[in-house]
């Protein structure tokens, strides 16, 4: 008896110094190994630590950070009163959580906007010494909506002179009011060298309006574009508009974003450019048809950053859409973001087109493997094995533009690519790659974006893969594919196919993890 006794407290004892209640040892650890890796948690994008999140927002970089502010829902994992979330990274790759920016008020929901550095202190709101930062989003009045009105959607403002730590809504809100259009929304303020004004963007329906501000504070509307260009299947939303040097030129041309919901070329919602001219007041632009910046189903909302060094032009999107975004498998969380794009302006044979790449930092966080040639035979297939493709990243250069790539799990669940010669097309069949029945339009249709412009000569294919998503990069961006997923167990294998009449090689062929971004 008095043995076990003795026994028991040196066990306690043992306990007490080393500090390992079993209990607490055990909840340390599963703390520890659920944090941003529940199911489907994406290891190295951007996502919220709970609850619903959309469009990205006020995306700025003052002093050494960029902020990335978001459309936040904080009680639910679906759409609701809307608010500004916010985190911040120095390099674009590592976040940290920032409490809450914008609370709805007596106006209504905060919908999406933008964020500026008023350096000058144009508006009055800070001083020369410590200016401003300043966010001008769209108030959405619920019960106006309601009421069948037209005046719910207007414009407010809000600033901060602690580098967006707390934020002070203006006392004239709203500055610009609305009683004519029902979608009146998602501001995008610059400051414009040419007019030496504030350039507002806002999106009214089916067309862009341009307001003109010496203050930020006082705005006039000066010019309309788009009634009758591009396209119109659904409501214009989250306008853009920046400048763009043509590459290896010194031509310049101005660039339009504009989101539309629904009426993307794969169905709901997706990304629109306008290439053409700006004269500080109207833009202009010769092109009728629509052409899109991301042509996978899970790109939507993507805006860039304000105030970059070296004037970068820095993308990021919501990796969802909204046929699906509300009802996706995931538990704690909804949504994420796109990786950080570069944007730029390549003519690739006799067209103009808005590229879309990675930022050159991502290379930071893969971890380099080995590249190595692969030839494959007329109808042959070849095999790769990877431990987690959902984490890595594959790369490789080619002529071949007939070949199929085909990402698998011991499950037999697989997501299906294709370069297609014949179509001039390229395909992702996401009906088996995991979880796809959670909503009827989710994998229904094989996504396919036209690769007629191609050119002739080898071609570098880079995709991304997260634990739920896929970024598909062709020709360096000139065509991109982003999609979600959602695999049971991570792919381990990748089929190579050649579906060519002739022998094929991938030059330079490598699987790279990625590493995860996310600690405690
Ligand atoms: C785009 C959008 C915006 C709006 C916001 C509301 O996804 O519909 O037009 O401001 O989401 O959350």
């Amino acid at each position: 008896m008095k043995n076990r006794l003795e026994w028991w407290l040196l066990l306690v004892a043992f306990c007490m110094i080393y500090n390992v209640g079993m209990g607490q040892i055990e909840l340390g650890k599963k703390g520890e190994k659920e944090f941003y890796n529940e199911p489907y948690r994406p290891q190295w994008h951007f996502s919220p630590k709970e609850k619903w999140m959309n469009d990205p927002n006020g995306l700025v970089y003052y002093k050494g950070v960029y902020h990335l502010f978001y459309q936040y829902y904080p009680e639910d994992i679906v759409w609701g009163p809307m608010h500004w979330g916010h985190a911040v990274s120095k390099e674009l790759l590592h976040w940290e959580h920032k409490p809450i920016a914008l609370y709805p008020d007596g106006h209504g929901y905060i919908f999406s906007g933008s964020a500026v550095v008023d350096t000058h202190n144009t508006s009055g709101l800070g001083s020369l010494e410590n200016p401003p930062m300043i966010a001008v989003y769209t108030y959405h009045d619920p019960k106006g909506e309601k009421e069948g009105r037209n005046d719910y959607q207007t414009q407010g403002m809000a600033y901060s002179l602690d580098q967006g730590d707390s934020w002070t809504k203006y006392k004239g809100n709203p500055i610009i009011k609305n009683d004519v259009y029902k979608d009146f929304r998602d501001p995008k303020v610059f400051w414009n060298d040419k007019s030496n004004k504030w350039t507002m963007l806002l999106v009214a329906g089916d067309h862009l309006q341009i307001w003109l501000s010496d203050n930020l504070i006082d705005w006039q509307k000066v010019s309309e574009f788009g009634r009758d260009q591009g396209a119109h299947g659904g409501v214009w939303e989250c306008p853009d508009m920046f400048p763009l040097q043509v590459e290896g030129s010194t031509e310049e041309k101005w660039v339009l974003l504009i989101s539309i919901n629904p009426g993307a070329p794969n169905g709901g919602s997706g990304t629109q450019y306008f290439i053409g001219d700006f004269d500080g007041k109207t833009f202009t632009s010769d092109q009728k048809e629509s052409r899109w910046l991301d042509w996978g189903m899970d790109d939507y909302a993507g805006v860039t950053y304000n105030n970059t060094p070296n004037n970068k032009r820095i993308f990021i999107g919501w990796m969802s859409n909204w046929l699906y975004g509300q009802q996706v498998p995931t538990q704690k969380w909804r949504s994420a973001m796109t990786v950080p794009r570069i944007l730029s302006l390549k003519k690739i044979g006799d067209t103009l087109s808005l590229i879309n790449y990675p930022i050159p930092r991502f290379e930071a966080i893969v971890d380099s493997g080995v590249s190595k040639d692969i030839a494959i035979d007329k109808g042959k297939k070849t095999q790769v094995d990877f431990a987690n493709f959902n984490q890595a990243q594959v790369t490789f250069t080619t002529n071949a533009k007939d070949f199929q790539l085909v990402f698998k799990n011991r499950l037999g669940e697989h997501l299906d690519l294709n370069l297609d010669d014949n179509k001039q097309m390229f395909l992702l069949d996401r009906s088996q790659s995991g979880r796809a029945d959670f909503q009827k339009d989710f994998a229904a249709k094989v996504q396919r974006m036209p690769i007629g412009n191609l050119p002739n000569g080898p071609i570098e294919v880079r995709i991304l893969l997260d634990r739920s998503s896929v970024e598909i990069f062709i020709n360096k961006g000139q065509y991109v594919m982003t999609a979600q997923i959602f695999p049971k167990e991570n792919y381990d294998t990748l089929s190579i196919e050649n579906c060519s009449e002739s022998s094929i090689i991938f030059r330079d062929f490598e699987v790279d993890g990625i590493q995860g971004v996310w600690r405690k």
